[in-house]
């Protein structure tokens, strides 16, 4: 709803639709009904549109997208409505100013904003543009360079970078509404024609033409087949070429073809996903809803190499005294440097720079080789070599120095949770915390209990993700958790591609046609090669242990390939060594190029184990390749190692890279329909019959058989007997 008052000269329209005055088909209605009586009353000199709770709008009602009647557009009317209005329109931001709550902003003749509040046009992140005219207005407002950067990233600005671009006119620290009161009294009778925007001019640069095409090609670049932004940057070009009015329809045209392109329904699922795995579960019922976190006052991490160093960072910009900690002086140098590094780059991004950040104080940011420093912390992070043994060995040692009350994580990617909690006296506050790499970058957190980890320790670490700004996702404990046990069989299938008679370019580029960043070689070259090879011979996969007269190409009855263990044994472990699945300018480059010698060796391989070379097409790579990573998900599901499909799809979006605008692995098999996935499995698994993981997982079978139900619908076939845990 909106809530009209008039108090002296000035009526105030109040939006009001918790938690974040979205624009309803209500609210809009009476943002309307409201402007009508403040035009038609005498007594009425200037409006004010503020929100309700110290928040202006958040924009249209996302949930209401879906729904066929109502498509965001009734906005744009209103927007023109409010500009036309014969008397001053201010409005008093707060809190936050997005979309069409931005747009609302744009149509009034002044704004006037809180020093803490954010504004912006995230629409492209939900699939959409701006559609009621904040494509056409924005520029005309702050120019196109400005406008463009805003409209097709979806940023939120602080108010003091509106300020400085003249998004708003004014910004106040103390009471914004009375502020703005003040500034519509003062602008009573001033002329209105110069403050509509619509009236106003795009501002002319110098070199429009070039500047627009070097933008096209940056957004087409960073886009990786999403459209929205594409499209954003079609609507703003329209505001350059063509008159308000004109531009206007444009952008319900583009908006049109948004709307109804499946993308924006991927990115609204993925946007809802994202916040319905704050609502944890498990399958004994512990639950956000009852479980309360611990205060993390102060933290540590154990082990400062690739994962570590990440780690420090990201506790130090949330503001959480660390103690960095290594096995010796040597290390815990180079570990120092490493962070130090790391800090000085994050100050420069941020605003008060290295001061902010105030990592040289030692109360802050401690390093030390001294386990007893860890006597008083609230949580430890430990990041050392994934090697059980020593991992016990830590957490043994943890579990006599710290606190009775401290939370003993592990940053393991695979290991056994409940194993490392053995280790200890308190089981019940063991938790993996798996970060991605970089850990100060990647969003992820893979949040694993483990069979005695208790429900504060879970909310803890759910509340830690949060201070770091990561999502976490709660998911049970398995070989590989959630994420990188999907990963297992994808990235087995492209070594299988490569055998029969593929490339890594070749399936490097369907998948990242498909939208991913990286495809699954590059990726491989990127992380290491050497990584995988120390796992599988610790699994006595390869190496000395392997027994002698294993076939090359079988492991326990199953397809094995052991490519990647014969180019380890040639020293490709990929960038670090120049040489991997591809080669580089130089060690550490990152330059991938096709390798002549890789063909080869590829060839050779194949005339040595008897494989007729055969051409695989994209369809093929791209299914064999996700299908297979999916086919694993409804295992996981079935297991009740995670609560819903919405879990495995924020992990793939926030941590792996899958193409948001597909909606994860779950949402993208929904889309493509169970019955196809099923069908296509079933065939591959048909033409290579040792390999498992092409077998149809039997809760797909069983959502098939119960007649494809919509994703929102699979956790209620699950068998309530089955979970693992
Ligand atoms: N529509 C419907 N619900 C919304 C919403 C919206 N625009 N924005 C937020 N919500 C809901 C969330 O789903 C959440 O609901 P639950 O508590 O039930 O999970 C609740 O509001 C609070 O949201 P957050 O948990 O995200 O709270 P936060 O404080 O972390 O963030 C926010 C607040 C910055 C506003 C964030 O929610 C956000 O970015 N919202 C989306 C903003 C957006 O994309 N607006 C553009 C809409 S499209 C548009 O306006 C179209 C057009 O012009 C035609
Ligand atoms: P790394 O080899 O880069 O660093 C490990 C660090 O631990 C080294 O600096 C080492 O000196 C230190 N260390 C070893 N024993 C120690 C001890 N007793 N006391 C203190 N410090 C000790 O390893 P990386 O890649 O950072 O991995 C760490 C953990 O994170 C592993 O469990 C790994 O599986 C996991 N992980 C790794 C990811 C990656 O991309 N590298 C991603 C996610 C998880």
């Amino acid at each position: 709803m909106a809530q009209y008052a008039r108090g002296s000269a000035v009526a105030v329209i109040r939006l009001r639709n918790p938690p974040v005055n979205a624009l309803s088909l209500a609210v809009l209605q009476a943002l309307e009904d409201g402007l009508k009586k403040a035009d038609a009353d005498p007594s009425v000199k200037a409006v004010m549109i503020c929100g309700e709770n110290g928040k202006f709008s958040a924009g249209a009602d996302i949930r209401g997208f879906s729904s066929p009647k109502r498509h965001g557009l009734g906005l744009g009317p209103i927007v023109s409505l409010i500009e036309s209005c014969q008397k001053p329109v201010v409005a008093a931001i707060e809190g936050v100013a997005l979309g069409g709550g931005l747009e609302v902003a744009l149509g009034c003749h002044y704004r006037i904003a809180h020093v803490k509040a954010r504004m912006g046009l995230p629409e492209v992140t939900i699939g959409l543009l701006p559609g009621a005219e904040g494509t056409q207005r924005l520029p005309r407002l702050i120019g196109v360079p400005a406008a463009l950067d805003m409209i097709t990233t979806g940023k939120h600005i602080p108010a003091t970078e509106a300020l400085k671009l003249g998004l708003v006119d004014e910004i106040v620290e103390e009471n914004t509404i009375e502020a703005a009161i003040r500034l519509a009294n003062k602008v009573i009778g001033q002329p209105l024609g110069p403050r509509r925007l619509s009236l106003k001019p795009v501002p002319k640069l110098p070199n429009m033409e070039a500047f627009l095409q070097e933008a096209a090609v940056k957004v087409k670049k960073q886009a990786r087949g999403c459209l929205a932004p594409e499209l954003c940057f079609q609507a703003v070009r329209a505001a350059t070429e063509t008159p308000f009015a004109q531009g206007v329809r444009r952008e319900r045209e583009l908006f049109q073809v948004l709307l109804s392109s499946g993308q924006a329904r991927a990115l609204q699922y993925a946007f809802f996903a994202e916040r319905a795995v704050h609502r944890w579960a498990t399958p004994t019922g512990a639950s956000w809803s009852s479980a309360a976190p611990q205060p993390v006052r102060r933290a540590a991490v154990i082990g400062l190499g690739t994962m570590g160093r990440g780690i420090v960072t990201s506790l130090v910009k949330a503001n959480i005294p660390v103690v960095a900690l290594e096995q010796d002086l040597e290390y815990l140098n180079k570990g120092r440097k490493a962070v130090m590094l790391l800090l000085e780059r994050e100050a420069v991004k941020m605003e008060g720079g290295a001061q902010s950040l105030d990592f040289h104080n030692p109360a802050r940011l401690q390093f030390t080789v001294d386990f007893d420093l860890l006597h008083d912390v609230d949580l430890v992070i430990e990041a050392v070599f994934e090697n059980m043994a020593l991992k016990k060995e830590i957490f043994h040692k943890l579990s006599k120095i710290c606190k009775p009350g401290a939370l003993l994580c592990t940053n393991t990617s695979a290991l056994n949770i409940d194993e490392i909690a053995s280790a200890t006296s308190r089981p019940q506050q063991v938790i993996g915390t798996h970060f991605f790499s970089p850990a100060h970058v990647m969003r992820l957190l893979e949040i694993i209990y483990g069979r005695h980890t208790s429900p504060t320790a879970i909310a803890t670490a759910m509340q830690l993700a949060k201070a770091l700004k990561k999502v976490g996702v709660v998911v049970g404990n398995c070989f590989g958790f959630v994420g990188n046990r999907m990963m297992f069989p994808y990235v087995e299938q492209a070594v299988f591609l490569l055998e029969e008679g593929s490339r890594p370019e070749a399936v490097d580029r369907v998948v990242e046609d498909f939208g991913f960043k990286i495809g699954p070689f590059r990726m491989s070259d990127l992380a290491g090669l050497d990584v995988g090879w120390r796992s599988r011979q610790g699994q006595g996969l390869t190496g000395p242990s392997l027994p002698a007269g294993t076939a090359a190409r079988q492991r326990q009855g199953q397809r094995y390939s052991p490519l990647p263990d014969l180019l380890c044994e040639h020293g490709r472990f990929g960038q670090k060594t120049a040489r991997g699945w591809y080669r580089y300018e130089r060690a550490g480059g990152r330059t991938a190029t096709p390798d002549p010698w890789l063909h080869s060796f590829l060839a050779q391989y194949r005339d040595t184990h008897g494989i007729k070379t055969r051409f695989i097409d994209q369809e093929e790579i791209l299914e064999r390749c996700l299908f297979s990573l999916i086919n694993e998900g409804f295992a996981i599901l079935a297991e009740g190692i995670a609560s819903g499909p919405e879990h495995l799809d924020v992990i793939y979006v926030n941590g792996y890279g899958w193409p948001k605008h597909t909606g994860g692995p779950m949402f993208y098999a929904s889309i493509v329909g169970l019955p196809r996935v099923l069908a296509k499995l079933q065939k591959y698994s048909e033409a290579h019959p040792d390999v498992p993981r092409l077998r149809p997982n039997a809760f797909l079978k069983k959502l098939v058989a119960a007649g494809n139900p919509p994703l929102k619908d699979w956790m209620s076939y699950v068998s309530r007997q089955s979970p693992k845990l």
